[in-house]
């Protein structure tokens, strides 16, 4: 793959705006300066992943993942940095000069980007067909225009047509360069038992099915007689791609609209969501004609927590999925269903209405999940009282997934109006069903783990050897606010909390000016950079941490150069650690701006940070002398060579002598 030159990074770097990026695809809100939404990358319930525009850094409490908008993309998309890049580029309009990919380059490509590109190119091929070749007007495009398709509509759900000869694609790809091996692992192509190839989709109209970032996954193909015994529908198998259960078809075209209306329509089929979205109502999504599925959710749960299920008018399929309906509620969100007239489904009802007609028959038809599911339960039931207490059960348990314990109540309420049932009495059914529920919920966690070989570090115990454990850490340090906050810098493991100090002051604060005393008595006033940077440098000291110790070297470079650097020159760096590491310490609850700084009016703030920068670097001296201590000590119990032993010795007394001398020091600007 091409490098990106750097005048085109910094470009992009300087375009992008973080909250766009994740906006894409977290649903934020608006929290004090930040952005607060629900993490991705976790399923928590209450939001602890933030954005902050001004820093255009995001941090997820939950996960301890944190960065820039190139490493949301990193992490969110599993892109590597150059295609994190290039979907910035392309979200933000800028070109950026590909050059072509050497073989040898093309080999570094991983897998599942190999699957990607192969599905991208037939996605395109199949287009092209669509539009440009004469079976593929004369079938597939002649179809969709005799269902009512718009071009705007086939081109948004970029949909195309395999032409009918049995190797048409296979011969296409391999023609273009591409490897049959991936071929067959996107499942587009099989090799025959006798070593020919054949392609999986011949003769039908293709559905794409996107990833939410609108990356090609895999595909759906119709088939155009009514009259075969062929399935109507063949899809992609499984692959380490595509997974049926984790995708649902029109997210990608859908996401920013679902964000928007703050909620997601549910329905069954590809030709559904593409005829809501033809007549205005974009906020669509499909499961494929499967039952939901706790992944599915989750995806659903990142924009909104608002899902509307609409069922065809026939009202068989209706029971069956009341289950994947009480997985929504488990999930937190809040359901309400619709049901059209008897024969209709989504498609065909909205090909009938005028879309402002369609978007209010919507709005004002769609009823509460759980009144849905006791009026057609209660119609069940009638005069039978069995069934009625069975009902009663049945109703209950969707009642007892609903999360908020309001919202719970009155379903309760309302359960009893319509069985006409004591509410004290179906109460205690709920109760019961809560227990059971939370009984199961622990057996199949505890299953979970054994299942994954590890214990799972919830958000508050302690974090293991977090700067608050440091048997070096100042006294007068104080803990982390949580576990989340505490650094993971990989196997680089847990740095020093003096160093964390000293690197965090640096990002937050390095070019504030401090006021000074020099050795006339006379104030002068220098950036914090030239304090830190001068004093650490003098006594040549540098950081254990590798991470942090590349970073003070950035910052001495740039400071004999003349300049000063600042969290938001490492939050661009290409070196994911260092972007991860500059996020934490800009993120973290106790930084000096909202600890001592807060109500500080701005004349004291310089010598307020004055004093603080002085005594971080302080602790920061003494901490490595003792450690020097240590070392040498350790170093004099295991040699008998006497002039070692001196030399050791000396080093100790010395070391000591200062790391005293700093304490005082440090006890009296304390
Ligand atoms: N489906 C499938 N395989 C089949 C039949 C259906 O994968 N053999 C899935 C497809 O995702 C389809 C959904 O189930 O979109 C719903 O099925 P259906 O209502 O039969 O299809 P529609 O998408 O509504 O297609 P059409 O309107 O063209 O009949
Ligand atoms: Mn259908």
């Amino acid at each position: 793959m091409a490098r990106i030159p750097r005048e085109t990074v910094d470009r992009i770097l300087d375009t992008v705006r973080i909250e766009e990026v994740v906006g894409e695809f977290v649903n934020l809100k608006k929290s004090g300066s930040s952005l607060k939404g629900l993490s991705p990358f976790t399923q928590e319930k209450t939001p602890s992943f933030y954005v902050s525009p001004s820093k255009q850094i995001f941090k997820c409490f939950s996960s301890g993942k944190g960065g820039s908008a190139v490493t949301f993309l990193m992490e969110h998309e599993q892109f590597t940095y150059p295609e994190a890049l290039r979907w910035l580029a392309k979200k933000y309009n800028i070109e950026v000069q590909e050059e072509e990919v050497t073989t040898e380059q093309q080999q570094q490509n991983t897998e599942r980007e190999s699957l990607q590109r192969v599905n991208e190119f037939a996605a395109g091929q199949f287009a092209e067909w669509l539009w440009d070749h004469p079976k593929g007007q004369a079938i597939g495009l002649a179809y969709f225009r005799e269902r009512g398709f718009t071009d705007a509509t086939l081109k948004t759900f970029q949909l195309g047509f395999s032409l009918e000869d049995r190797d048409a694609l296979y011969q296409s790809a391999v023609s273009k360069g591409y490897q049959s091996e991936f071929l067959e692992k996107t499942g587009l192509c099989l090799q025959r038992e006798n070593g020919s190839w054949a392609d999986r989709f011949f003769g039908r109209v293709m559905f794409p099915i996107l990833s939410q970032s609108g990356r090609v996954l895999g595909f759906g193909g119709r088939i155009l007689r009514s009259d075969a015994k062929a399935a109507k529908y063949v899809n992609s198998p499984e692959s380490e791609l595509y997974s049926k259960s984790k995708t649902l078809y029109g997210l990608y075209q859908a996401r920013q609209s679902i964000v928007r209306e703050n909620k997601c329509l549910l329905v069954e089929g590809y030709t559904d969501v593409l005829r809501l979205h033809q007549s205005g109502i974009t906020h669509a999504v499909s499961s494929s004609g499967t039952a939901l599925t706790v992944d599915q959710i989750r995806l659903i749960r990142r924009y909104t927590d608002q899902v509307t299920v609409l069922y065809d008018g026939d009202a068989a399929g209706i029971r069956a999925s009341f289950r994947g309906i009480d997985l929504l509620l488990e999930q937190g969100l809040k359901v309400r269903v619709l049901l059209f007239p008897d024969g209709e489904d989504p498609d065909s009802f909205a090909r009938a209405l005028a879309p402002e007609a369609l978007r209010t028959y919507l709005q004002s038809h769609e009823t509460d999940f759980i009144r849905f599911k006791a009026e057609v339960l209660a119609k069940d039931a009638a005069e039978d009282p069995i069934k009625r207490a069975l009902l009663a059960k049945d109703l209950i348990s969707s009642v007892a997934r609903v999360q908020d314990l309001l919202l719970r109540d009155v379903y309760l309420r309302e359960c009893a109006t319509v069985l006409g049932m004591d509410e004290r009495v179906l109460n205690q059914e709920l109760q019961l069903t809560l227990t059971r529920l939370a009984n199961e919920s622990q057996r199949s966690a505890a299953a979970d783990q054994q299942r994954a070989g590890l214990t799972v570090v919830r958000p508050n115990d302690p974090a293991p050897a977090g700067p608050g454990q440091d048997p070096y850490a100042y006294p007068g340090e104080e803990p982390p606010l949580d576990g989340a906050t505490a650094l993971q810098i990989g196997a680089a493991g847990q740095p020093l909390a003096v160093e964390s100090d000293l690197m965090r002051t640096l990002l937050n604060h390095s070019a504030e000016p401090v006021a000074w005393t020099d050795d006339e008595g006379q104030t002068q006033s220098s950036p914090v950079a030239a304090l830190i940077l001068e004093d650490l440098n003098n006594d040549q000291l540098t950081f254990e941490h590798p991470v942090y110790q590349r970073m003070f070297v950035a910052f001495s470079e740039a400071w004999s150069a003349g300049s000063v650097l600042s969290g938001a020159h490492f939050v661009r760096s290409e070196d994911p650690e260092v972007v991860r590491a500059a996020t934490d310490l800009m993120t973290e609850t106790h930084t000096l701006a909202n600890w001592k700084l807060r109500d500080v009016f701005v004349a004291e703030k310089e010598v307020y940070l004055a004093s603080f920068v002085h005594q971080a670097v302080l602790r920061f001296k003494t901490v490595h002398l003792e450690r020097l201590v240590l070392k040498a000590t350790d170093a004099l119990e295991h040699t008998d060579v006497p002039e070692e032993r001196d030399h050791l010795m000396r080093q100790i007394m010395t070391y000591s002598a200062l790391r005293n001398r700093i304490n005082t020091e440090l006890n009296r600007v304390v």
